[in-house]
């Protein structure tokens, strides 16, 4: 069956796959009153996983990142992985944390399939990582990320949200780290959300001078490959890890998208920035129709816009990240 493709010619063969809109931190530029329920939330079933998965596997889909929220509060997160890894079209299995549960489960979410891992480490101060999380979790996150790279993830990287007056000083403690540790580190720029307009204008900081800056101090930008997405990404011959930059206000960020986005409840985003969604949970519910479900997706990719709203003149309309896993 035909690659899923839009009317520009990306091709995508990346599904970020929401499990649950819950989370147990109150990020401050995600969910700082944490995560209050609308009437009685009802994520995507097991059957209705697999249902879905099947279906961008025959179109194209080869990698799948599990999101949320933060997807292993769902007690059959370990369920949910052994079913996706079983699809043999999917080469490479992700999912994005906060690391709340890596140090106890990183083995058995391994041994169930899951090959990559990406962990929200926004300070690498303890009271700051506080004030910008909400929980005080910074030991047991920092042991998780430990467990990861000990149970053989092929891929450990950390994300940073770019945070001027609050994590503006970490640089040097961030190089520290990884200069004898093998996780791609990234850093990435605020989003301008409906939720935290204020916050925005207060915290947002380009990731241009930090660019500058490693290429001053001897880091070389990497020249991605076709399949790789927005990040640039940048190493250094002294250094164990990498570094990558994801600057969606940059131009041309967009030019290389690569990813589709499926919501816990299962609608289709074709950006991160399209706020509505298109549903696809009524094609969801039995294997017998996968061939109208893989129609929809083909004919909703011809809406996929050239670039994101921000680019658009067009701010704050999503309204936080966490029910569509960023
Ligand atoms: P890899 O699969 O490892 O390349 O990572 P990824 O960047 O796709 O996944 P991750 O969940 O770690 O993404 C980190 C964050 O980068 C997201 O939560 C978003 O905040 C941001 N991001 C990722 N993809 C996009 C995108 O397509 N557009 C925009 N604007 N931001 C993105
Ligand atoms: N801007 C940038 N990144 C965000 N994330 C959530 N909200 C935002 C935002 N407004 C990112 C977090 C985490 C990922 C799941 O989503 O850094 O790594
Ligand atoms: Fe793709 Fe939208 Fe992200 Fe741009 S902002 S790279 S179009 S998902």
């Amino acid at each position: 069956m035909s690659q899923l493709q839009d009317g520009l010619g990306r091709k995508f063969h990346y599904l970020r796959m929401s499990v649950t809109d819950v989370c147990n931190f109150k990020c401050s530029y995600c969910l700082p009153d944490g995560y209050h329920p609308q009437g009685k939330p009802k994520f995507l079933s097991l059957d209705e996983i697999e249902h879905l998965v099947a279906a961008f596997a025959a179109v194209g889909t080869r990698k799948i990142r599990i999101t949320g929220g933060e997807p292993t509060l769902r007690r059959d997160f370990t369920d949910i992985v052994r079913l996706v890894a079983a699809n043999d079209k999917i080469g490479t299995l992700a999912t994005t944390t906060n690391g709340y549960r890596l140090e106890q489960n990183a083995r058995e979410w391994y041994d169930a399939g899951l090959r990559r891992i990406n962990v929200s480490v926004d300070s690498l101060d303890p009271r700051m990582f506080y004030r910008i999380t909400g929980e005080n979790k910074f030991d047991t996150v920092m042991r998780g990320v430990d467990a990861a790279l000990e149970a053989g993830f092929e891929r450990v990287k950390i994300n940073s949200v770019l945070l001027k007056g609050l994590n503006d000083k970490d640089l040097p403690r961030f190089l520290h780290w990884i200069k004898h540790t093998p996780i791609d580190l990234r850093f990435i720029e605020l989003m301008e959300t409906g939720l935290g307009r204020d916050y925005f204008n207060a915290h947002h900081l380009a990731g241009g001078a930090i660019k500058a800056r490693l290429l001053a101090e001897g880091w070389q930008y990497q020249t991605p490959a076709p399949d790789d997405g927005p990040a640039q990404n940048f190493s250094h011959p002294d250094y164990q890890g990498r570094i990558g930059l994801i600057m969606p206000y940059a131009k041309n960020f967009c030019a290389s998208c690569n990813r589709l986005r499926v919501s816990a409840k299962g609608k289709l985003h074709l950006c991160l920035f399209t706020e509505a969604g298109i549903d696809l949970r009524d094609l969801l519910q039995t294997r017998a129709q996968q061939g109208e479900l893989i129609e929809r997706l083909h004919a909703q990719l011809q809406h996929k816009q050239a670039t994101h709203m921000l680019h658009q003149g067009l701010t704050g309309v999503t309204q936080h990240l966490a029910s569509i896993g960023g």
